[in-house]
């Protein structure tokens, strides 16, 4: 549903003026030194090739989504190089934290000029919710109290737009045995509070290094494939995938409805160890 195959066509090109076009940057996994590599990919050099595509090929967004895991090793070298990066762009840019993230050392870094670190933004008519799905020391998932709250507060104040909730954790199961251990803890909690607001219009994540595109309680669930290294979907113990890194755009139109898409770099990066067991 909305995905569209590979190819070299601007994406936000003829779609109306008013939408709210955005790109979806998500699980870079860099590192303190630029040289290391995740299961043989370097990921500094696949997201600036990433990064380079989408900015080419998709059109100037309004805005950069960064949906978590944005430096595997949480290293001060590794923020600051990805700063330096996105403020080039000089895109808008909000990001979230991952569970390979420390939120507060994130936050302290990277939110400045361009790039922010913050709940929400709204424009043309969009509210966008950037909730820190991550427990400390976990790979799991949960939106906890203060989350909730947060999200509560948002909803109510901007009941009269439509709203995108991003957030890094997937927060139903993608059919994925091992992925899904890690799925949010407390979906009852989160999807409760959603349902009641009908603003609500979908959910973006990171996390799962692969496409989903589903819908539940009426609710879009999008899920995206990773700067670098993706997972094979519906497979239940760890598995690399022959896929190459890529990024997903999304354009929120007025009427509510959102046309979204992915796009790759036209080949697997040299070295990907698909025989990997895990990371
Ligand atoms: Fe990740």
């Amino acid at each position: 549903m909305g995905s569209s195959p590979d190819n070299r066509q601007p994406r936000f090109k003829g779609l109306p003026a008013e939408s709210l076009n955005l790109l979806q940057l998500t699980d870079s996994h860099l590192y303190a030194d630029p040289s290391r590599c995740l299961l043989g990919i370097n990921t500094l050099e696949t997201f600036d090739q990433v990064l380079a595509q989408a900015l080419q090929e998709a059109g100037h967004p309004d805005f950069i989504l960064a949906t978590g895991d944005l430096v595997h090793d949480a290293s001060d070298t590794g923020y600051k190089r990805l700063l330096g990066r996105l403020q080039l762009t000089e895109i808008p840019t909000y990001c979230l934290p991952g569970n390979h993230d420390l939120p507060g050392k994130m936050k302290q870094i990277l939110n400045q000029d361009n790039v922010h670190c913050i709940p929400s933004v709204q424009a043309k008519g969009w509210s966008l919710i950037f909730l820190d799905s991550t427990i400390p020391n976990s790979d799991g998932g949960r939106i906890d109290e203060g989350q909730l709250g947060l999200l509560k507060v948002l909803l109510e104040a901007h009941n009269d737009k439509h709203t995108m909730v991003c957030m890094h954790h997937h927060p139903i199961p993608v059919g994925s045995r091992w992925m899904d251990t890690m799925v949010l803890d407390n979906p009852g909690e989160f999807f409760q509070l959603i349902e009641a607001h009908p603003q609500v219009k979908a959910v973006l994540c990171g996390h799962i290094h692969q496409t989903f595109d589903s819908m539940y309680k009426g609710i879009r669930l999008i899920g995206s494939p990773s700067t670098c290294v993706q997972f094979v979907p519906e497979e239940d113990d760890f598995a690399i995938d022959a896929a190459p890194p890529g990024y997903r755009w999304l354009s929120l139109q007025a009427d509510g409805t959102i046309e979204t898409g992915l796009a790759s770099l036209p080949e697997i990066p040299s070295g990907l160890d698909l025989a990997s067991m895990g990371y």
